[in-house]
C-alpha cells in the first residue's frame, strides 16, 4: 500500500504545501520512502524525493522551487527495490517529460523492462513501477495522445495498480488509472484531485468520485472525465458526498486500524498471490536437502512458523524445530551448515529475531526469512527473502500479515508438493490457495456480527482457554495471544488433550473455550474435549466445518466455515473469527484495540 495524490488547481500559491499535508495523511499506508513532483512553468517537470518519512523529505524540499498548479506525491510501502531515493517515487521517463506514481504490482515488469532496455531505455531504479513512463515514453513516440497512450498500457499491464501520471505537454492535467489497488477523485469548483484514500483531500472536499477497475480519469482544474479503458467509452459518475471525520477517513470508515485490517485480510492474499516468490526453486530445494529445518520467530509470528513443521514433517518427513527466538541459544547445538533458517518476522526488527538469525548465520545456516518490511534488517541477512505484501500493519496486534505469513508458507509448501511430483496434493492445495482470499472475505462479512454477541459475553471472564490439535493448535495460540493482548483477559491455548492433564482443574461455570474443531482427523477427539469441558460448565465456542450438524447440537455457540476451500490452508480461514472475538471483546471492553497497554509494534530490545 502506499500514499498518493495528485493535484490540479488555478491557484499557483499552495500547490506544494498542498501536496504534503495529502500525503502527511496518508503516510498510514507507507512511509519508508517519498517523492513529489510539479509541472513547473516553461514545461519542466522538478522532483524532490528520498527515503524517509513525508516531513523529513519535505523538509529537504525547497517549495519556492517547486511552484506550479498542478503536481503529483507519493509516499512508498516498498514492495521491489528496497526503500531508497532511486526507488522513490515519481518515476519517468527518459527524456523526464512523463511523471509517474504508483500503487500496486505490475507482475510482469521484469519482461517489460527487460523489451524496454533492449530498445535503448535506461532505467535507474530496481521498482516494477519505473516501466510505466518508459512505455508511456515509447507508446507516445508511436503518435498517440497520453489517453490513447493509457488505454494501450491497460492492455500490456499485468497485476494491479493505481497510477497518476502528468506530462509536460499538457500543463493542467492530471492522468489516472486503475485496477484493482483504490484511487479517489476529489473535486471542487477551481480543484481536482486523485488520492489512494480519502483523508488526502477531505479538508479541501468531501464530493468524491470513486474509480472502479479498468476506468482512466483525466482531470484538470475543477473537471474530471472518466472512460472505460476497455470499451473506451466516457462513463457518467457524479460526485458523492463523504461524510466521515479525518480520523475515520484514515481507517476507511473502520472504528479502529485493526477491523480494518481484518477486513483486508482477503485482499492481502490475493496481492501476495499476485507476485511469484522470488527464488522458489532454491528456497523449495534448501529445504527439502537441509538436515533440519529450525524456526526462528517471536511471537505471533512464531505461531505463524509453526505451520512449516506440520506440513513440511508431516508430508516430506523434514525435521523441524520450531524456536522462539530468545530462546535460539537451545537450539545452536544442532545448526550446521546443512541447517535451515526459516526466521518470520513482520517488522524485519524484531530484536530477538535478528540476534537469533545472526547466530545461526555464523553457524552455517542457509536463512530464508518471511517478513513484510521490505529492506529490514533481517532481510540484509537473510540468504533469501519471500515478503508476505502484507502492506503496513498499523494495529499493534497482528492479524493480517499473520494471515499472510501462514500463507506464505503453504505458498512456499505448495512448491514443494509440485518438485516432488505430489500433484494430486499439489492441485487440491492449488485450489484452495486460489480461492481461499473470497472464503476469507465471506467469513469476515458473515461473522462479524456473531463475534460481537460472543464477545459481550466473555468480556468479563477472567480468563480462557482455546484448544486445538496439530495444525489447528496454532489457530489457538494465535486465538489466545490477540485475546490476550488488546483485551487483557488471560487466555491461554493448549494442545486439547493435554488440557486433561491439569488445566481442566480451572473450569467453572461458564469459563470459556474455544475449540478449533474442523472435519480432519482431530474431531472425534476434540469432541470428547468438548464434552468433557462442558461436564465442567464451560461456555464452549466451536470453529467447525460448515453444516457439522453434531458440533452445532453440544456447543453453546459455533462459527461455521465452508469446507471447499478450507480442507487445506485451514489454518488461515479458522483464524478470522478468532481475531474478531478478540477485537470485539476488547472494544466491549472499552479498550483501544490500535494501542493495546505495555506493547509496541516492533520490539527492538531484548
Ligand atoms: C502480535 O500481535 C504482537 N504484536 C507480537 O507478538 C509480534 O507478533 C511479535 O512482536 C513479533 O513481531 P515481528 O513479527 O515484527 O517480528
Amino acid at each position: 500500500m502506499c500514499g498518493i495524490i495528485g493535484i490540479t488547481q488555478k491557484n499557483p500559491d499552495n500547490l506544494m504545501e498542498k501536496l504534503y499535508q495529502s500525503l502527511k495523511r496518508l503516510e498510514y499506508r507507507g512511509y519508508d520512502s517519498v517523492g513529489f513532483a510539479v509541472l513547473s512553468q516553461g514545461n519542466s517537470i522538478r522532483i524532490s524525493k528520498n527515503k524517509g518519512k513525508v516531513d523529513e523529505v519535505a523538509r529537504q524540499t525547497d517549495f519556492s522551487l517547486m511552484k506550479g498548479t498542478t503536481g503529483i506525491g507519493h509516499s512508498r510501502w516498498a514492495t521491489h527495490g528496497a526503500p531508497t531515493k532511486e526507488n522513490a517515487h515519481p518515476h519517468t521517463d527518459c527524456q523526464g517529460n512523463i511523471a509517474v506514481i504508483h500503487n500496486g504490482i505490475i507482475s510482469n515488469f521484469l519482461q517489460l523492462r527487460k523489451e524496454l532496455s533492449q530498445k535503448g531505455h535506461i532505467f535507474t531504479s530496481e521498482t516494477d513501477t519505473e516501466v510505466v513512463p518508459h512505455l508511456l515514453e515509447d507508446l507516445l513516440k508511436q503518435g498517440k495522445t497520453m489517453k490513447e497512450a493509457l488505454f494501450e498500457l491497460a492492455t500490456i499491464l499485468g497485476g494491479a495498480y493505481a497510477l497518476v501520471v502528468i506530462y509536460t505537454n499538457e500543463q493542467d492535467t492530471i492522468y489516472c488509472m486503475k485496477k484493482e489497488n483504490p484511487l479517489i477523485l476529489g473535486i471542487t469548483k477551481d480543484e481536482s484531485y486523485a488520492a489512494s484514500d480519502i483523508p488526502a483531500f477531505l479538508p479541501y472536499t468531501r464530493e468524491a468520485v470513486t474509480l472502479r477497475d479498468d476506468e482512466l480519469a483525466i482531470l484538470q482544474p475543477g473537471k474530471y472525465v472518466i472512460f472505460n479503458v476497455k470499451t473506451k467509452e466516457v462513463v457518467n459518475r457524479k460526485p458523492h458526498r463523504i461524510t466521515w471525520t479525518p480520523d475515520a477517513a484514515q481507517k476507511g470508515g473502520f472504528p479502529h486500524f485493526m477491523l480494518k485490517e481484518i477486513h483486508e485480510s482477503g485482499q492481502v492474499l490475493r496481492t501476495q498471490l499476485a507476485s511469484e516468490i522470488p527464488n522458489i526453486e532454491h528456497i523449495v530445494q534448501a529445504i527439502l536437502e537441509a538436515d533440519n529445518i529450525i524456526t526462528m520467530a517471536a511471537g505471533t509470528a512464531f505461531y505463524a512458523s509453526l505451520t512449516t513443521q506440520y506440513l513440511f514433517q508431516q508430508t516430506f518427513g523434514k525435521i523441524v524445530i520450531p524456536t522462539i527466538a530468545s530462546e535460539y541459544e537451545t537450539v545452536l547445538p544442532i545448526i550446521n551448515d546443512n541447517s535451515v533458517v526459516i526466521a518470520v518476522s513482520q517488522s524485519g526488527e524484531t530484536i530477538d529475531t535478528i540476534k537469533a538469525v545472526k547466530e545461526a548465520k555464523q553457524k552455517g545456516a542457509k536463512v530464508i526469512a518471511i517478513v513484510n518490511v521490505v529492506g529490514s534488517t533481517i532481510t540484509r541477512i537473510a540468504d533469501h527473502v519471500v515478503y508476505i505484501q502484507a502492506g503496513p500493519e498499523i494495529g499493534v496486534a497482528a492479524t493480517k500479515t499473520y494471515l499472510a505469513q501462514v500463507f506464505a508458507i503453504w505458498r512456499i509448501y505448495h512448491q514443494a508438493l509440485i518438485k516432488t511430483n505430489k500433484q494430486t496434493l499439489a492441485q487440491q492445495l492449488q485450489e484452495a490457495i486460489q480461492n481461499v482470499p473470497d472464503e476469507i472475505e465471506r467469513i469476515v462479512r458473515n461473522d462479524e456480527a456473531k463475534a460481537r454477541d460472543i464477545a459481550k459475553k466473555i468480556q468479563h471472564a477472567q480468563s480462557a482457554f482455546y484448544l486445538g490439535r496439530g495444525i489447528n493448535l496454532t489457530t489457538a495460540l494465535e486465538g489466545a495471544l490477540k485475546l490476550k493482548e488488546i483485551s487483557y483477559i488471560h487466555a491461554e491455548a493448549y494442545p486439547a488433550g493435554e488440557s486433561k492433564h491439569g488445566p481442566i482443574a480451572l473450569i467453572h461455570q461458564n469459563y470459556p473455550i474455544v475449540f478449533i474443531a474442523p472435519n480432519d482427523n482431530t474431531r472425534e477427539k476434540i469432541i470428547g474435549n468438548i464434552m468433557e469441558m462442558k461436564a465442567r460448565g464451560a461456555y464452549t465456542i466451536g470453529i467447525i466445518e460448515e453444516n457439522d450438524q453434531e458440533l452445532k447440537q453440544i456447543l453453546h455457540q459455533y462459527f461455521e466455515i465452508n469446507p471447499k476451500y478450507s480442507k487445506q490452508l485451514q489454518n488461515i480461514p479458522y483464524q478470522i473469527p478468532l481475531h474478531l472475538i478478540a477485537y470485539y471483546t476488547a472494544t466491549s471492553k472499552g479498550h483501544d484495540p490500535d494501542y493495546p497497554r505495555n506493547l509496541a509494534k516492533s520490539v527492538t530490545v531484548e
